[in-house]
């Protein structure tokens, strides 16, 4: 079903709920021939493409069954080479470990016309869902986004980011929580810097969970907590309303 020049549109889908997708991002949509999208998108979002849209789902829960990026780059450009309206929906924001300088990287190389919608990235979601201010005049001044993935970790320079008077926000984070507060504390930071978990930001069954770096690794284990999930590391923490949020576990006490 070609209307023309096929081009490519990378779409940021925000951290769950349809309701945080941007104008853009819905009237994109409703122009698409061809949705390829993360695992996670929302049935909801991806009903906003045309019934006749084709959808194609690239990468699983947790990254089983990931079609390799390069295999995504090389469908965007035969699908648009196609003269189709290319979707490329992804969680969050397309330019926050997203992998979508790969994917303009690939179109522009190819010659495919591409354009890039922002979305709201989980950090940014996730924080105004429990009303924690990433930045706050007396508690924090700057805030970092840090990937928490396995590979690398102990190599990356992460100095100066947590501490006083700023806010440390650690995406894909869960599988090397004891890791990572064991580098931080490493680097400085007190072991009892408060940590906030949030679990599926946004999403049904969203939790909430505040505890101290020392403890990070043992809460993670002893909530249970899945996928995706992020932790944000500061003072700025003792603000959030994690208590407004059903499943809210105080992990304070049983320090
Ligand atoms: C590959 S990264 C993609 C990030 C995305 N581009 C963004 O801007 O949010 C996936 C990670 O984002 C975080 N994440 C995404 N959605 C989330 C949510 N609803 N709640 C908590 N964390 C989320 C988790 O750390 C997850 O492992």
């Amino acid at each position: 079903m070609s209307r023309g020049a096929g081009r490519v549109i990378l779409v940021g889908a925000g951290p769950g709920d349809p309701e945080l997708l941007t104008v853009r991002a819905v009237r994109v949509l409703g122009d698409a021939d061809v949705v390829v999208h993360d695992g996670l998108i929302d049935p909801r979002v991806l009903d906003l493409a045309p019934a006749a849209a084709e959808r194609i789902p690239v990468a699983k829960r947790r990254d089983r069954h990931t079609l390799p990026q390069e295999a995504i780059s090389a469908l965007l450009v035969a699908k648009a080479r196609a003269g189709l309206v290319v979707v490329r929906l992804k969680g969050g924001d397309p330019f926050v470990f997203g992998r979508g300088g790969e994917e303009v990287a690939a179109c522009t190389a190819a010659g495919i016309p591409v354009e890039v919608v922002p979305g709201i990235s989980a950090a940014l979601g996730c924080a105004a869902e429990v009303q924690l201010p990433l930045t706050h005049r007396e508690l924090a001044s700057a805030v970092s986004f840090v990937a928490g993935t396995c590979q690398g970790l102990r190599e990356q320079d992460w100095q100066g980011l947590a501490g006083p008077g700023r806010t440390l926000v650690v995406y894909m984070g869960l599988a090397t929580a004891g890791a990572i507060a064991e580098k931080l504390m490493a680097d400085g930071v007190s072991p009892d810097m408060p940590v906030l978990i949030l679990e599926r930001g946004t999403c049904a069954g969203a939790r909430a969970m505040r505890t101290i770096l020392v403890d990070l690794g043992s809460a993670v284990e002893r909530a249970g907590v899945q996928s995706p999930a992020l932790l944000v590391v500061g003072r700025v923490v003792g603000l959030a309303r994690a208590e407004d949020l059903l499943g809210l576990r105080a992990l304070e006490a049983a320090l």
